[in-house]
């Protein structure tokens, strides 16, 4: 199970501040645990048994099972909460029972999107067009382009390769009943950024060959612990109480920090989940992330020496999945090296990481066991709730983004909506 731990050799974190903050926070804790009435349109993730109990799961199950049979590649075809879960797992775990994932729709480059065209030749292609609101600029002309290429492809039997996941009602359902697309739910009582756990995020990850049962496990877990525990013995308190009272110091800046390049895409949902839930109001820590050992070589300046304003949230995967030993007779001045792992050395600079960065500032870790499909599971149930509970302590609803409303009102009226 996830672990979270401390380290501060710069003294700047009380932590008898951070337990005041805590008991303060206890009621907001149990309100978060109850889940509240006033947010019942956002809450669908919080019971993980909702969209992930038996009965979804092998629905979810039986059409990627049809897929699998079907296809080479499945295009997702979506933005934002509609596609960075389900890639985040991919990309981390490369799966290799299932088709191909490959990611349309969150991008408006002409060049991205022939590129996706061209990846596609020879293939047996279907897509799954995910859209909470099927108004999202990015996943309506990524179909279209999609929707034509599979039409020069299959003819009029194009219809057979399309999926939609889409709020029951509403437009996307109706273009499916009208064009004889098949139809999964995106859940009415969650938004987007948090769909991990979902027909959204799990679809797809089934087609990949991904063990969605591990997936929801591990969120089950973790959710046991969190609605067990109390104070900073939860978890998510820690997490939340933590990066709250840091806020308050003035350090600005959370960077999520990781030695497995593979956790790249995670990096990206979590950046999501932060930044569009707690930054609004003129509040919020700026989410970053730190894709380490590279980003020591150009960010670690900043990072160390540069103007105080970030933290640091490490992921440190304690077990090992692959090894390569150095070895060699080379006169290359990496003797010292010889007979070690690329584990042990990759530990050895997270160690030393560890330990310059918290000189500076104050740094959490979350200890990851592994890098399976159940630790995704954790991860995912712990950050969802984490940020739930972060949210309501700093003041903030966590589950709206009026902020991203601005840019889209002119960019409708530039191009003549
Ligand atoms: O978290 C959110 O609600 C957003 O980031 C959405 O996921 C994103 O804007 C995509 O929206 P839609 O699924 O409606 O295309």
């Amino acid at each position: 199970m996830l672990k979270i731990n401390v380290k501060d050799a710069s003294g700047l974190l009380d932590m008898d501040r951070v337990a005041a903050l805590a008991g303060k926070s206890a009621p907001i804790l149990d309100r978060v645990k109850a889940g509240e009435q006033k947010y019942r349109e956002s809450l669908g993730w919080h019971d993980v048994e909702e969209w992930a109990g038996e009965t979804w799961l092998s629905r979810y199950e039986e059409l990627a099972e049809f897929v699998k049979k079907n296809a080479d590649a499945l295009v997702v075809i979506g933005v934002g909460g509609s596609n960075q879960a389900a890639r985040a797992v991919y990309e981390a775990l490369e799966p290799a029972d299932g088709v191909e994932l490959i990611w349309a729709g969150n991008s408006i480059s002409a060049h991205s999107i022939q590129s996706v065209l061209r990846s596609l030749a020879g293939k047996r292609v279907y897509i799954d067009v995910i859209a909470k609101n099927f108004e999202t600029l990015e996943p309506g002309i990524g179909f279209r382009a999609l929707r034509a290429w599979l039409r020069k492809e299959y003819g009029e039997a194009y219809a057979a390769h399309v999926i939609v996941t889409g709020t029951p009602g509403q437009s996307l359902e109706a273009l499916a009943n009208a064009e004889g697309y098949r139809f999964l739910p995106f859940p009415e009582d969650i938004g987007g950024r948090f769909t991990a756990l979902s027909p959204v995020g799990l679809f797809p990850l089934a087609c990949a060959g991904a063990d969605i049962r591990a997936i929801a496990r591990g969120a089950k877990a973790m959710r046991e612990t969190l609605m067990t525990t109390e104070g900073l013995d939860t978890p998510a308190m820690l997490y939340a109480a933590v990066r709250n009272e840091l806020d308050r110091q003035g350090f600005r800046v959370e960077m999520l920090s990781f030695f497995e390049p593979r956790f790249f895409r995670f990096a990206k949902w979590w950046t999501q989940l932060y930044g569009e839930s707690e930054g609004k109001d003129n509040k919020g820590l700026f989410p970053v992330f730190g894709n380490f050992s590279e980003d020591l070589h150009s960010l670690g300046q900043f990072i160390q020496d540069g103007t105080r304003v970030i933290f640091e949230t490490f992921l440190d995967v304690q077990e090992q999945d692959a090894s390569l030993v150095l070895e060699g007779d080379l006169r290359d001045g990496f003797a010292y090296l010889n007979g070690k792992d690329f584990f042990e050395i990759n530990k050895a600079a997270y160690e030393a990481t560890l330990l310059a960065h918290s000189r500076r500032f104050p740094c959490l870790t979350l200890q990851v066991e592994r890098m399976d499909e159940e630790c995704f599971g954790e991860l995912f149930y712990f950050f969802e709730f984490a940020c739930y509970l972060s949210g309501e302590i700093l003041g903030v609803n966590p589950f709206d983004q009026p902020g991203v409303e601005a840019y889209k009102k002119d960019m409708f009226r530039i191009l003549g909506k």
